[in-house]
């Protein structure tokens, strides 16, 4: 299985997958040096988005999972981004996800500027649940905020960050919030401390893990490994660095390898 994202985002889909089906050989691949993807254009984006493509093909990967909501909603409507090798976004999982939680009917939506701009999400919704309310924020300070290490709910930087995106979506009464970008279930703390408890999170990263893992089951794709996989990843920058975060996104119990793929390689790629 490949998945992939701009940077250490993608790790909740992936750690969700381990869980899932911890015998699965998974390989992750980080664009760490080409972070954020969020505030470019969606030119930019989608060329991104085929040299990650790429990349991932070259590891003859089964099945390749956009654990990166910028990536998902910049294709989305695209045919068959990953050629014969099916492809999984987050946004289709993850507002199905919401639409089974939510009891009023009113549904935020968050993610990086990028995203929130294509309405990927609210079309999600509209055809799966064409009666719910959505209410979007673009909180473009989130992911440099993860990446940066900037997570602690008590912080005082975190906190006032939350409040100025989520108050427009606090005030309309959501029940549900839509992490839109897989790097936001690091701020979930902080995120649910201001929504209040009763407001459920869905984290999209989980929510494709989840449907790709029914994807296997349903095509009778899963593995003949017996034994537990560690993690296989890939950044395009520091081999240092990604794993020094890397620990803090995947949780404990989680044994994964890291190696560096230089942006060049994966330029390369593509016209290779
Ligand atoms: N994890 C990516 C997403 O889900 C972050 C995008 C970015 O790099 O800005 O959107």
């Amino acid at each position: 299985m490949g998945v992939f994202d701009s940077g250490l985002g993608g790790l909740t889909c992936a750690a969700e997958l381990m869980k899932l089906l911890p015998r699965e050989h998974i390989i992750y691949f980080g664009d760490t040096a080409r972070v954020p993807y969020g505030t470019r254009s969606r030119e930019t984006i989608l060329e991104y988005a085929r040299q990650d493509i790429a990349f991932m093909k070259r590891h003859n990967v089964k099945m390749i999972i956009a654990a990166c909501g910028t990536v998902s909603s910049a294709v989305l409507g695209m045919e068959a981004p990953a050629g014969d090798t099916p492809f999984s976004g987050v946004v289709e999982p993850a507002a199905r996800a919401a639409a089974g939680l939510t009891k009023n009917g009113i549904i935020g939506i968050t993610g990086t500027p990028a995203t929130i701009g294509t309405a990927a999400y609210e079309r999600a919704l509209s055809s799966i649940a064409p009666d719910v309310r959505t209410v979007n924020a673009a909180c473009g300070l989130f992911v440099p905020l993860v990446e940066n290490g900037f997570t602690d709910r008590d912080d005082l930087i975190v906190k006032e960050c939350v409040k100025r995106y989520l108050a427009p979506i606090k005030e309309s009464g959501a029940d549900t919030l839509i992490l839109g970008c897989t790097h936001y279930p690091h701020l979930a703390q902080a995120i649910s401390d201001y929504m209040g408890e009763g407001v459920r999170l869905v984290s999209s990263g989980a929510a494709a893990a989840v449907q790709a893992a029914e994807h296997l089951r349903a095509y009778d794709m899963f593995t003949d490994n017996t034994d537990k996989q560690p993690l296989e990843c890939y950044t395009t920058d520091s081999e240092e660095l990604f794993s020094a975060n890397a620990g803090k996104f995947l949780g404990s119990g989680i044994d994964y390898t890291v190696r560096r793929a230089p942006v060049e390689e994966i330029i390369k790629g593509v016209s290779a």
